[in-house]
Formats: C-alpha cells, sequence, structure tokens
C-alpha cells in the first residue's frame, strides 16, 4: 500500500507522518507532499525512524510523484482557525485548495481513497465529490471526510467522566463536523448511563472541542497531535479494510442513501473497494432525534456551498 500525506509539513501532518511511519505495516510506501520546502527534510528525519515503511518527501507547485500510484490519500493541506473564527471562514482559502488537488487526483491516482481533514470538512468533501464527479472517476465508496477527533474526543471525554478505560468506550458520532452538525450518540454507549443535565453538558462540550483547543492555542491554530492520532487511526483502518481485513468499521462523513444530506458522517464499513456499507446508526433518543432534526439546515447548506463552488 502507498500512503500519500498532503499538506505533510503542517501541524497535523507531520503528527500524522511520525505516526504512519511507525505505524503502518511492513513494506507500505508513505509519500509526503506540502508546498513547504521543508518537506523533503521532514521526510529525511522520518527516514531514520527504524520501520519498515519507506518514505518519499516532495515539496513545491506539484504534487504528482507523492501521488502517483497512491492507494490512501489523506489531505490536511489547508489554513487552521484562529481564535473568533469559525470553520466556514476557512472556506475562502481551503476551497480552492482543495479543488486543485482533487483535480490532480482526478488525472494521477482517480482510484486511490480520499480522505479530507481539511476544514471546513462539511463543505470541502462535497468540492471534492463534485470535481472527481466532473473529471468522470467520482466513486463514492472512495471518498471520506474524516471526522474520527469527534469519536476519540467523545471516547476520552465520556471516559473522564465515568471513570472508565478510554479503550472500552466506543460512542458513533454522526452529521458533520462543525457546531451542532457533531452529534455524538451518548445514549448508544454500553455499559454507561447518563443523567439528562449530563448528556445537556456532554454534547455541546463535544462539538465545541475544536473551540477549546483554538483558544487554549492563543492564535497558534488548531487541533493538531489529537488530529494526527484521529487521522492515523482513520487511515490504518482503511489500509488494513483495503488489503482485505473484514469486519473493520469507522464513523465517518461520506455520501450515503441521502435519507438527511447528500453527505452525512455515520458508521461505515470498510472492504477492499472503500465503504462496502454506509450502516444504520441505530435507534435515537428524543434528544438526539430533536438535534438532529436541528441540524439539517446548516449541514444542507454547507454542502450546497460546497457544490456551487466545484461549479463554477
Ligand atoms: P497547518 O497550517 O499547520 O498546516 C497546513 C499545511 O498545509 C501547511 O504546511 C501548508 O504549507 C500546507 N498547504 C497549504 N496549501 C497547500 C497545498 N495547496 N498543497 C499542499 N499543502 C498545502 O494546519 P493544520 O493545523 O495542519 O490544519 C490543516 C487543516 O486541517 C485546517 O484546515 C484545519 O482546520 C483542519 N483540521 C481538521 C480537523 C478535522 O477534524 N477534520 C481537525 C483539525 C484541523
Ligand atoms: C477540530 O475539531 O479541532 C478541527 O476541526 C479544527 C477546528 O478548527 O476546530
Amino acid at each position: 500500500m502507498k500512503v500519500a500525506v498532503i499538506g505533510a509539513a503542517g501541524g497535523i501532518g507531520q503528527a500524522l507522518a511520525l505516526l504512519l511511519k511507525n505505524g503502518l505495516p511492513a513494506g507500505s510506501d508513505l509519500a509526503l507532499y506540502d508546498i513547504a520546502p521543508v518537506t523533503p527534510g521532514v521526510a529525511a528525519d522520518l527516514s531514520h525512524i527504524p520501520t519498515p515503511v519507506s518514505i518519499k518527501g516532495y515539496g513545491g507547485v506539484d504534487p504528482t510523484p507523492a501521488l502517483e500510484g497512491a492507494d490512501v490519500v489523506l489531505i490536511s493541506a489547508g489554513v487552521a482557525r484562529k481564535p473568533g473564527m469559525d470553520r466556514s471562514d476557512l472556506f475562502n482559502v481551503n476551497a480552492g485548495i482543495i479543488k486543485s488537488l482533487a483535480e490532480k487526483i482526478a488525472v494521477v491516482c482517480p482510484k486511490a481513497c480520499v480522505g479530507i481533514i481539511t476544514n471546513p470538512v462539511n463543505t470541502t468533501v462535497a468540492i471534492a465529490a463534485d470535481v472527481l464527479k466532473k473529471a468522470g472517476v467520482y466513486d463514492k465508496r472512495r471518498l471520506f471526510g474524516i471526522t474520527t477527533l469527534d469519536i476519540i474526543r467523545s471516547e476520552t471525554f465520556v471516559a473522564e467522566l465515568k471513570g472508565k478505560k478510554p479503550s472500552d468506550i466506543q460512542v458513533p458520532v454522526i452529521g458533520g463536523h462543525s457546531g451542532v452538525t457533531i452529534l455524538p450518540l451518548l445514549s448508544q454507549v454500553e455499559g454507561v448511563e447518563f443523567s439528562e443535565e449530563e448528556i445537556k453538558a456532554l454534547t455541546p462540550r463535544i462539538q465545541n472541542a475544536g473551540t477549546e483547543v483554538v483558544e487554549a492555542k492563543a492564535g497558534g491554530g488548531s487541533a493538531t497531535l489529537s488530529m494526527g492520532q484521529a487521522a492515523y487511526r482513520f487511515g490504518l483502518s482503511l489500509v488494513r479494510a483495503l488489503q482485505g481485513e473484514q469486519g473493520i468499521v469507522e464513523c465517518a462523513y461520506v455520501e450515503g442513501d441521502g435519507k438527511h444530506a447528500r453527505f452525512f458522517a455515520q458508521p461505515v464499513l470498510l472492504g477492499k473497494e472503500g465503504v462496502e456499507e454506509v450502516m444504520d446508526y441505530g435507534k435515537l433518543s428524543t434528544f438526539e432525534q430533536e438535534a438532529l432534526n436541528n441540524m439539517l439546515d446548516t449541514l444542507t447548506s454547507d454542502i450546497t456551498l460546497g457544490e456551487e463552488f466545484a461549479a463554477k
């Protein structure tokens, strides 16, 4: 398997590359690309770690050598939030970056599975989908918005609150990846009961966890290390499934049956072609159902914004 990390010199990209260099299956190839000229140096640095994963880094304007032959492309290229900004404030810069990268992917590695980290994810995934579609290579099984950070945050916060081991906690998170569109299904956490007050406090904590980090970093960016870990978890799950391991499920923002919106985050069974099955997310509590109903206008307009941008 060849995994390409695009935006690899950035905060997420470097953390993710480090984890992939250490954790990809033996014999994998890791390619790093970023417009920043330091990128070959990042790869040289990581290449001294003694693992059976080969690594190359490319800087400059052309991602082609990193994308050539890639099975998985993980994209964190773009700008990050500063205090006072919303994820949608990143649209003006990041939409163009995702559009041009998707145009390259369509030509160089049209069969790759593409995971998008770049915000606003609700919108950038729609842009990538429609660019790939325009090029005649879109396969909805192979495009993912990476929402795993919402999952690992939920697992951490629930474990902290209930005095459990984080590895024993699983929390599906559905919808999208911004504000009210992030909906943790706390009613489905096995072996844990929540009071109404706990749900009313924990749900917004998870929804606003990105802002918590942005404010704590005080102008120095947004979540990078936890996101590196989240993207590593998702990327490795994808690689293992592409290699034939069965029964791997992750929540991700994908194009499903369109019941709520064209793109929706929910549990997905991964397989040799990417998405094998978009799974039912199960029964919702009254609180969750109301939250789902209330998010749909926001999610739909985030998606429309991306579709309109890609159509230009
Ligand atoms: P960063 O500024 O540290 O890194 C971004 C990197 O992208 C930089 O190295 C930059 O040179 C590179 N870049 C810019 N344009 C490029 C292009 N056209 N091709 C290749 N590389 C390019 O930012 P970061 O903290 O790593 O965050 C990156 C993105 O990820 C942001 O949009 C941020 O909002 C998003 N993010 C998403 C999640 C999520 O849960 N999905 C979580 C955290 C951050
Ligand atoms: C996050 O959830 O941490 C990311 O989407 C980055 C951000 O801007 O909040």
